[in-house]
């Protein structure tokens, strides 16, 4: 029978699936490279408009940071604190720098808040809750690293999907009572077993399904 299509013809369909792939490489590269550094700054640390210290306050002090991110065990976003907080202390309390201090007085008179600048960022397609980590004991320290050190919060994990990933796919290595969430420097001599522990009592499933993150 002659052939209606030449020998080279069988190629195309080949053809066509590799320039597919590589295509589809490109793109899938290109919302890489555009979309994954801006969210994945390891270290960034904006400057504040007022020169508040956790290292000062966390750590010297040793307020508990639910002090002021009160609302972290109830809900998605840990709340940064109303001007109202600071001044429970600065009302009364002046330190050896009266100009940042004057910042705090200065927002609680003219009920202008603190416009304090965000130093974590995921991109809005990637669903996160604080409520659901923290209560079941996963440390603010697993995430933000020893805040109670940084007179400027920076952060310090990439945020990136397989950051997220690493810790689901082995939650005991990361897991403690809840009541210890907020301690900084926590250690337990056996970790793997007493999160084993943890979670079987809290019936523990971080997803890795793509829909349990991004929906
Ligand atoms: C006295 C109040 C106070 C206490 C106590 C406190 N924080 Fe904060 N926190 C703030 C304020 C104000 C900001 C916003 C300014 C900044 O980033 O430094 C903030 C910002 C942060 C941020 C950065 C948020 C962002 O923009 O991404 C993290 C993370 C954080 N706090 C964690 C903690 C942890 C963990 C503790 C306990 C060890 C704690 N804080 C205790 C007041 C407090
Ligand atoms: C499992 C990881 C994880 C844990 C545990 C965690 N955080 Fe966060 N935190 C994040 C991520 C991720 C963001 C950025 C969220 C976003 O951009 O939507 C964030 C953002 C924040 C912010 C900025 C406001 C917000 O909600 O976006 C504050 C303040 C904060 N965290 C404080 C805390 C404190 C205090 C604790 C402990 C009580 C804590 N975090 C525990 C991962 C974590
Ligand atoms: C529980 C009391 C208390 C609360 C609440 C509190 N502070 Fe302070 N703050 C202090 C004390 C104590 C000092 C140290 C004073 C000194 O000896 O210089 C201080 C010092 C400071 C300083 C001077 C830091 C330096 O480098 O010397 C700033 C700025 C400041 N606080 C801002 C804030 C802000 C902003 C808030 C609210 C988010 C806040 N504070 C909440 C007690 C408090
Ligand atoms: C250090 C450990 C750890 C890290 C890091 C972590 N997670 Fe989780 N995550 C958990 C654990 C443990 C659970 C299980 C909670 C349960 O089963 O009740 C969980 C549950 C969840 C859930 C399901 C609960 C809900 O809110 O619907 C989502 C979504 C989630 N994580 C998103 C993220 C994202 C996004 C990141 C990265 C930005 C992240 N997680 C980083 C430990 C972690
Ligand atoms: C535990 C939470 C979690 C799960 C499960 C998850 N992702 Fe993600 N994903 C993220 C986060 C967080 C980011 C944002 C990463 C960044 O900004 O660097 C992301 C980013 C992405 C991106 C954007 C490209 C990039 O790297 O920035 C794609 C595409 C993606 N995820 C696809 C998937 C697919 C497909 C699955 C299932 C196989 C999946 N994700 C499962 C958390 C998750």
């Amino acid at each position: 029978m002659a052939q209606i299509f030449p020998k080279w013809a069988d190629e195309i369909p080949r053809r066509l699936l590799v320039g597919a792939i590589v295509f589809l490489t490109a793109i899938v590269a290109g919302v890489w490279y555009f979309f994954s550094p801006e969210y994945t700054d390891v270290g960034y640390a904006p400057q504040q408009p007022v020169d508040y210290s956790h290292k000062i306050h966390a750590g010297q002090l040793g307020l508990d940071c639910q002090y002021c991110h009160t609302e972290v065990f109830n809900s998605k976003q840990a709340n940064v604190p109303p001007t109202q907080t600071c001044m429970n202390c600065h009302s009364q309390i002046d330190s050896q720098r009266p100009e940042e201090i004057q910042k705090i007085r200065d927002s609680w008179n003219s009920g202008e808040p603190i416009e304090w600048v965000r130093v974590h960022n995921l991109p809005d397609y990637a669903y996160f809750s604080h409520e659901a980590h923290v209560n079941v004991g996963v440390g603010c320290e697993s995430c933000h690293g020893r805040v109670d050190k940084m007179d400027v919060v920076s952060q310090q994990e990439p945020l990136s999907m397989s950051w997220c990933l690493d810790c689901h796919r082995n939650p005991e290595q990361h897991l403690r009572p809840v009541e210890e969430v907020t301690t900084m420097g926590y250690q337990v001599e056996n970790q793997v077993e007493l999160g084993k522990k943890l979670i079987a009592k809290h019936n523990v499933h971080p997803p890795t399904y793509c829909q349990g993150c991004h929906y």
